[in-house]
């Protein structure tokens, strides 16, 4: 199949400097697969990029939480993509489900962010999923695809892409999608991208499962065929994110 495993840690909007440092040390010093096998993706707040970027081991990358939807300007408040290539930053994530319900991103809104920031230059973790009230009413895959959908209205090139399906019902609550249930939205989500995207874009895309994902389910989620990574929120800031990583190798023995 030729999908690398990557494992993205999402710090979300935690951390003082002194604990940053402390995180990147725990990376720096572990053992870990080689990045032909895994890529790590870490991702802290924005004011913490420089800082994690300069200190982190070169086999690691970061990524920002978010970045504006258009050219840098009279924007307060706002991060563009522009700045976020200017110091280096190769990944946005982009689409978080914490960002569409709390900050009212729509659809048409992330799908124009991840163009935009695709246009730049910039790697991006679009997230996708539905909350529990979706799911309970059968629309999962239809949420899903709609979400998806307004992002492949504005990109072609989906190199530089990486989806994140991410139950919202299950992100920091402590209620891991189970296998299944995961592998079934990820073979979904490919069959939908296979049919309105392209079979080449379908096969190669990755798509990472998110929400709870611990050290301890980590491997059996890791085994299912279409999950090809993990964005990994609270257990990121733990030493548990490094067999989380580790995890990823269950794909050579597949
Ligand atoms: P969680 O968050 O691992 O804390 O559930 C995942 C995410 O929001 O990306």
């Amino acid at each position: 199949m030729g999908r690398k495993f990557i494992v993205g840690g999402n710090w979300k909007c935690n951390g003082t400097s002194d604990e940053v440092k402390k995180i990147v040390s725990m990376l720096n010093e572990a053992e870990v697969p080689s990045q032909d096998v895994v890529e790590v993706v870490v991702s802290p707040p924005f004011v913490f990029l420089p800082m994690v970027k300069s200190q982190l081991r070169p086999d690691f990358q970061v990524a920002a939480q978010n970045c504006w939807v258009k050219k840098g300007g009279a924007f307060t408040g706002e991060v563009s993509a522009e700045m976020l290539v200017n110091l280096g930053i190769p990944w946005v994530i982009l689409g978080h489900s914490e960002r569409r319900a709390l900050l009212n991103e729509s659809n048409e809104f992330v799908g124009d962010k991840v163009a935009y920031a695709l246009a730049q230059g910039l790697k991006v973790i679009a997230c996708v999923g539905e909350t529990l009230e979706q799911r309970e009413s059968g629309s999962t895959m239809a949420v899903v695809a709609e979400q998806t959908k307004a992002i492949a209205d504005r990109v072609s090139d989906w190199s530089n892409v990486v989806l994140a399906y991410e139950p919202v019902w299950a992100i920091g609550t402590g209620k891991v999608a189970s296998p299944a249930q995961a592998q079934e939205v990820h073979f979904e989500l490919r069959k939908w991208l296979q049919q309105n995207v392209g079979a080449e874009v379908a096969d190669s895309i990755r798509i990472m499962y998110g929400g709870s994902v611990n050290g301890a389910n980590c491997k059996e989620l890791a085994a299912k065929p279409d999950v090809d990574g993990f964005l990994v929120g609270g257990a990121s800031l733990k030493p548990e994110f490094i067999d989380i990583i580790k995890s990823g190798t269950v794909k050579k023995t597949a």
